[in-house]
C-alpha cells in the first residue's frame, strides 16, 4: 500500500462579481438580509457562455504547476460538479479535451456539496493500491446560468456563486498524507433541495410547462437543510478525529463546506471550537456548492492558515443528502 496527499492546489474565480447590492436591483432583497442570514457579501458569476470545464482549467494548470509535475503525468481526471455542461457526457469530458490529454479516464461525481471529499476518497483509494500515481480532482460549479434572479428565486439566488478549485493527489514520499475518508448519504430528503427538471422519466425530458412552472430552478427546503446541517457537519468531524485518535484541540484548522456562514458558527459552537480554527471565504464567493473546499483550501494556504505538517479536517453537507469528512496532514 501506498500513501496519499494533496501535492499541489488552484483556484480560479470569473472576473464578474456580483455584490449583494447588485442582487437588490434584480429581486426584492437587501444586503442586510442576506449578511445576516447568510454571511455572504458577494459572488462570481460567468460571463456567459462559459462551461464548467472552461472555469476549471485555470485552476487545474494552477494545481499542476503547484504539485511539480508535467499535464502528461496525470493517470485519471476526477470532476465533481452539479452544474455540468449536459446532461452527458460529464464535464470531465470536456475538460480532458480542453488539456489535451486523449485516453486518460475521466470520471464526473454527482454528490453536490460533497463531491470533492467524494472524490478526494474515489483518489485516495486509486493512489493507496498504486494503481495511478496522480490525479487530478476538481470541484467546478456554473451556478449562475441556473437560478432564478427574480424574487420567486431569491431564498437560493442570493446563496450561490459561481468558481473552480482543482488539486493533485499523488504519491506521498514525504509528511504530508490523507488520513481517513468517511462518506455518508440519506436519499429520503433527496427532494428537499434538489432541481427536479430536465426530468429523465418523462418525455420531453424538458418542457415550455416545465419552464413556466419553474421546475428548472434549485428548490430548497431552508429549515430541513438547517437542521441536517448543523447536526451531521459537527458529527461526521468527530468521525474523522476518533478514527485517527486526535481530539479536537489537536486539530489546526476545520475546513467545512462553504453553505451558510449561520451553519458554520453553529458547528463551531457545537463542536467547542474558537472560529479561527474554522476557516471562511463564504463572504468572497458565496456557496459554491463541489468547488468551495478547494476553493477554501487554496485560500487558506494563501492567507498562511494552512501550513504544511497542519492537522485538517474537511467536512460537508448537502444535496441528497449527503455528507463527508477527511483527515489530512496537509
Ligand atoms: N431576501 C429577503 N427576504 C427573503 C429572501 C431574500 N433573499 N429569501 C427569503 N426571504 C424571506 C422569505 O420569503 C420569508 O418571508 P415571509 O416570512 O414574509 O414569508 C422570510 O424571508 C423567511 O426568513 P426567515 O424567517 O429567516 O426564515 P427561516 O428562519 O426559515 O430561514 C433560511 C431561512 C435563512 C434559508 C434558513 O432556513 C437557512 O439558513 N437554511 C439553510 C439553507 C442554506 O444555507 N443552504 C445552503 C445551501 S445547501 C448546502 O450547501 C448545504
Amino acid at each position: 500500500m501506498f500513501r496519499s496527499k494533496i501535492a499541489g492546489i488552484g483556484k480560479h474565480v470569473p472576473e464578474n462579481v456580483v455584490t449583494n447590492y447588485d442582487l437588490e436591483k434584480m429581486m426584492d432583497t437587501s444586503n442586510e438580509w442576506i449578511v445576516e442570514r447568510t454571511g455572504i457579501h458577494e459572488r462570481h458569476f460567468v460571463t456567459q457562455p462559459c462551461g464548467a470545464a472552461e472555469l476549471a482549467l485555470p485552476a487545474c494548470e494552477k494545481a499542476i504547476l503547484r504539485a511539480g509535475i508535467e499535464k502528461k503525468d496525470i493517470d485519471f481526471i476526477i470532476v465533481a460538479t452539479t452544474t455540468p455542461e449536459h446532461l452527458f457526457p460529464g464535464t470531465s469530458s470536456f475538460l480532458q479535451t480542453l488539456l489535451d490529454l486523449p485516453g486518460v479516464p475521466t470520471l464526473d461525481i454527482r454528490v453536490q456539496c460533497s463531491g470533492f471529499i467524494y472524490g478526494l476518497s474515489i483518489a485516495d483509494q486509486f493512489i493507496k493500491t498504486g494503481q495511478y500515481q496522480n490525479i487530478l480532482l476538481v470541484g467546478v460549479e456554473v451556478q449562475s446560468v441556473g437560478l432564478n434572479l427574480n424574487t420567486e428565486g431569491r431564498d437560493i439566488a442570493v446563496l450561490f456563486g459561481d468558481g473552480a478549485g482543482a488539486a493533485i493527489i499523488t504519491r506521498s514520499d514525504d509528511k504530508s498524507e490523507i488520513l481517513s475518508t468517511h462518506l455518508y448519504g440519506d436519499g429520503r430528503y433527496a427532494k428537499d433541495l434538489w432541481v427536479d427538471a430536465p426530468v429523465g422519466y418523462q418525455s420531453p425530458r424538458i418542457s415550455k410547462e416545465m419552464i413556466d412552472e419553474g421546475r428548472i430552478y434549485p428548490k430548497m427546503n431552508g429549515r430541513q437543510v438547517f437542521k441536517h446541517a448543523i447536526t451531521k457537519f459537527p458529527k461526521v468531524v468527530m468521525t474523522a478525529l476518533k478514527a485517527n485518535n486526535w481530539t479536537i484541540e489537536d486539530v489546526d484548522l476545520v475546513v467545512p463546506h462553504q453553505a451558510n456562514m449561520r451553519i458554520t458558527e453553529s458547528v463551531a459552537k457545537r463542536l467547542g471550537l474558537p472560529l479561527e480554527k474554522v476557516f471562511s471565504n463564504i463572504h468572497k464567493y458565496g456557496n459554491t456548492t463541489a468547488a468551495s473546499i478547494p476553493l477554501a483550501l487554496d485560500d487558506a494556504c494563501a492567507e498562511q492558515k494552512l501550513k504544511k505538517g497542519d492537522k485538517v479536517v474537511l467536512a460537508t453537507f448537502g444535496s441528497g443528502f449527503t455528507w463527508s469528512s477527511a483527515a489530512i496532514i496537509w
